[in-house]
């Protein structure tokens, strides 16, 4: 039920701090520490690589998740858009693992690549918010998100909750191989959700910057680096999905070789500076954007912020930026939505769960 809501997803997105709590508590043994299921971790473990298969904003949370899998537990991994894989399959390594990252488990796309790996023989791990989805049953192995139903059409609590469960699984596959821990994560995930919830309180900010930047726009621009790529991607795929404007999320590094011919006077590129060890580089792509005409709003992070940057979120661990930055492109996406009179909740020619390929 939406109750007091206007729309599911407004609900949803405030949901966020409880199910990352949900999430730390769900996955935390008796002695505090972050444990999955023996068959689980054996899984990861046995793996020397790792095949992430998902669509849309699921295959967004896999390419977090690919970095916390290579740089926390060492493990190879490459992302795969479902419905490319089956039929473009590459090379696969001697033991790989395939983890289906889906919030319904019944993306057909994804299914249609698990039926095949099963056939092949491979292992597979479930990665869903639905106990008995599809892909769930037909997996070897299921981690669930916790993230109660998740209705509007655009995802949003799901993929906060698929990077948290993506990061868990690293960790704890991490732990059995002996890697260092590089941070406590159910430390660092506190502090996240709490970002979360103070990104969540500031909903007249981001009505005001989406009103700024997107009111007459066409198209807009989502540009970052690292972490903040991923993330780019995602925005730029919420202001499309419920806002009909022509959105694209690319590498900051990528402007030059082409999509910089697209700037006009007064086009909106939201840049995305969370991370340190990119801040410049990223600031210098926003110069080279508003020598052009282009309206930037950075969105930093405290500590890497400058004056005049339009959304400074709270300081998290790097690695966990993604799930406080996507809070302010939710809402920017959502009130765009909103101004525009778009139906929120379920957008033109779009299903919840995609069953057919
Ligand atoms: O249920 P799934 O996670 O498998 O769904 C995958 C995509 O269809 C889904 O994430 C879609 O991109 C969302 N509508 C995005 O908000």
């Amino acid at each position: 039920e939406k109750g007091t809501y206007p729309h599911y997803m407004l609900k949803e997105i405030d949901e966020q701090p409880a199910v990352l709590r949900k999430i730390i508590q769900a996955y935390q043994g008796p002695d505090g520490n972050l444990q999955l299921e023996d068959e689980t971790i054996g899984a990861l473990t046995r793996a020397d690589r790792i095949y992430i298969i998902a669509a849309g904003t699921s295959s967004h949370a896999g390419l977090v998740g690919k970095e916390y899998f290579e740089k926390l537990a060492g493990i190879p991994t490459e992302v795969h858009i479902s419905s490319e894989f089956g039929y473009n399959m590459p090379l696969l390594s001697e033991r790989p693992l395939f983890i289906f990252i889906s919030q319904s488990g019944e993306t057909a796309d994804s299914r249609q690549v698990l039926v095949k790996v099963k056939e092949m023989g491979h292992p597979s791990l479930t990665v869903t918010n639905v106990a008995g989805s599809t892909l769930s049953r037909e997996s070897d192995y299921t981690v669930l998100l916790h993230a109660g139903p998740e209705i509007a059409v655009a995802s949003t609590k799901a993929y906060t909750a698929q990077i948290a469960v993506l990061a868990i699984l690293a960790s704890c596959a991490a732990e059995v191989k002996g890697h260092p821990a590089q941070f406590d994560l159910v430390h660092e995930l506190g502090i996240a959700a709490t970002a979360v919830e103070t990104m969540i309180d500031r909903k007249e900010e981001m009505e005001t910057i989406s009103f700024d930047f997107l009111e007459m726009t066409r198209n807009a621009f989502f540009i970052g680096r690292g972490m903040d790529y991923h993330v780019s991607l995602e925005g730029a795929l919420k202001l499309k999905e419920i806002s009909y404007i022509q959105a694209e999320g690319f590498a900051g590094g990528e402007l030059k070789h082409g999509t910089i011919a697209l700037i006009e006077e007064g086009t909106p590129v939201f840049a995305l500076a969370t991370q340190a060890a990119v801040s410049a580089n990223i600031r210098g792509n926003v110069k080279e954007v508003t020598a052009r005409g282009a309206k930037a709003c950075i969105l930093s992070m405290e500590g890497t912020e400058e004056a005049g940057d339009r959304i400074v979120i709270p300081a998290v661990h790097p690695m966990l930026t993604p799930l406080v930055s996507v809070i302010p492109l939710q809402l920017i996406s959502y009130y765009a939505s909103l101004h525009r009179g778009c139906d929120v909740d379920q957008p033109r020619n779009l299903a919840k769960s995609v069953t057919v390929e």
